[in-house]
């Protein structure tokens, strides 16, 4: 089975678009599809976080819309003039944006978007039909180039793990003693297939390189323990799961032979600090303390040339009760997790205690090796920050 958190199904001539996505409050205890049929469905489930990770959203949200334009295709008769469709559209990649504002690839999705929208508009004799249907194929190609993309970050980063690390490089390729360590969520479930970080782990593995692989828990929301476990077993990864506060145990045992923290990443500022899930940045000082290589890997649609630095970043902060309380699956008197009972939600923390809940944190540059993206990897320069002329230049 092909882990799969978008599902989407063009139109047909007798049916408009459809949308599902795998429902990742459900996960990893029980796989449930969602349908998504509206802009509203979309913000809603990107909000509750029942699709996640920063590609998955920006396509999900695209695609919705694609759905809705689909359905009112499907439905009128009579075109509608392209100014219309176009400030429809507009109105709604605007209304999208605001679901989560950390990730950048849903406002660059927007961004792209909506000139695409406002280039059909010009063109001579554009009516609605024809805006729809040139914001519909963009959609549609961004599902598409996310997987390609993952892919090639995938090949990139296994090799510069290989040439760059001493794990990856006092052994041949095929005899692998090389672990590398992860955190939160960045698998088939946060993109439309393969990953990023856990794209170069499915790649190292499928090289015959990787000895082990250790997953971080990612508190509060679990990402690590809930659904980067539940890839790494469904692909048979050898791996083991710690708390994010065993992270320098593993380190001071395991340095030597740690080849990398690959972590995925939200924002890139413009001079390479990275917004990711909150605990990279303590885990990118481990690796520094303990000389282990660490790489952010991520599209380029995550990179921000228009954010100078982290601290331009906005942070987004979440409501108490992802710290307060958990939610698990029941298991019986054996011990045996019972699938299709309802999810319990239990308390964790004392009544009435104050809480902050940044869902990410900064990692200043000057702490990345490398940044790896589906152009190559831009490393660090000896001034502490990163360049990225060289991935962007072929993309006029
Ligand atoms: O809050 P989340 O689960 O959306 O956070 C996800 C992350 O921080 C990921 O590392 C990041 O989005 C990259 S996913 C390829």
């Amino acid at each position: 089975m092909v882990l799969q958190a978008i599902r989407y199904y063009p139109a047909r001539e007798s049916s408009a678009a459809s949308l599902e996505i795998l429902d990742q409050l459900a996960l990893p205890h029980r796989s449930v599809y969602l349908s998504v049929d509206s802009c509203e469905d979309a913000w809603n489930a990107i909000r509750q976080m029942k699709v996640r990770g920063a590609p998955a959203i920006a396509i999900v949200a695209a695609l919705s819309l694609a759905v809705e334009l689909s359905r009112a295709r499907t439905i009128e008769t009579k075109a509608e003039a392209g100014q219309s469709a176009r400030e429809f559209i507009w109105n709604n990649l605007e209304y999208l944006k605001s679901s989560r504002p950390t990730a950048v690839n849903l406002a660059d999705a927007v961004g792209k978007l909506k000139a695409i929208a406002e280039k059909a508009e010009k063109m001579d004799g554009a009516d609605g039909h024809a805006v729809a249907d040139s914001y519909i194929t963009a959609a549609e190609k961004m599902l598409i180039d996310d997987v390609k993309d993952n892919e090639a970050i995938g090949k990139h980063g296994a090799k510069w793990i290989r040439e760059n690390t001493k794990a990856g490089s006092w052994r041949g390729a095929g005899e692998g003693d090389l672990k590398v360590m992860t955190h939160c969520n960045t698998g088939s479930l946060a993109t439309a297939g393969y990953g990023t970080a856990l794209g170069v782990i499915r790649s190292l593995h499928a090289e015959n390189m990787l000895t082990h692989t250790f997953c971080s828990e990612t508190r509060p929301y679990n990402q690590g323990s809930r659904l980067t476990a539940y890839e790494l077993v469904h692909d048979k990864i050898p791996a083991t799961l710690i708390t994010d506060s065993m992270a320098a145990s593993l380190l001071a045992r395991e340095g030597d032979s740690l080849a990398a923290i690959i972590v995925g990443a939200d924002r890139v500022a413009a001079n390479g600090d990275t917004a990711n899930k909150i605990g990279t940045y303590s885990l990118a000082v481990l690796a520094r303390h303990h000389g282990v290589k660490f790489l952010v890997a991520a599209p380029r649609t995550t990179i921000d040339l228009w954010t100078a630095t982290g601290t331009d970043i906005v942070i987004e902060e979440r409501a108490k009760e992802e710290i307060t309380r958990m939610k698990g699956a029941k298991v019986d008197a054996k011990g045996q997790v019972l699938m299709d009972e309802v999810a319990e939600v239990i308390s964790v923390a004392a009544a009435d205690i104050d809480v902050w809940n940044p869902a990410f944190d900064i990692t200043p540059a000057a702490l990345i090796d490398g940044i790896v993206t589906e152009k190559g990897v831009v490393e660090r320069g000896v001034d502490g920050s990163f360049n990225f002329a060289s991935i962007f230049e072929s993309t006029a």
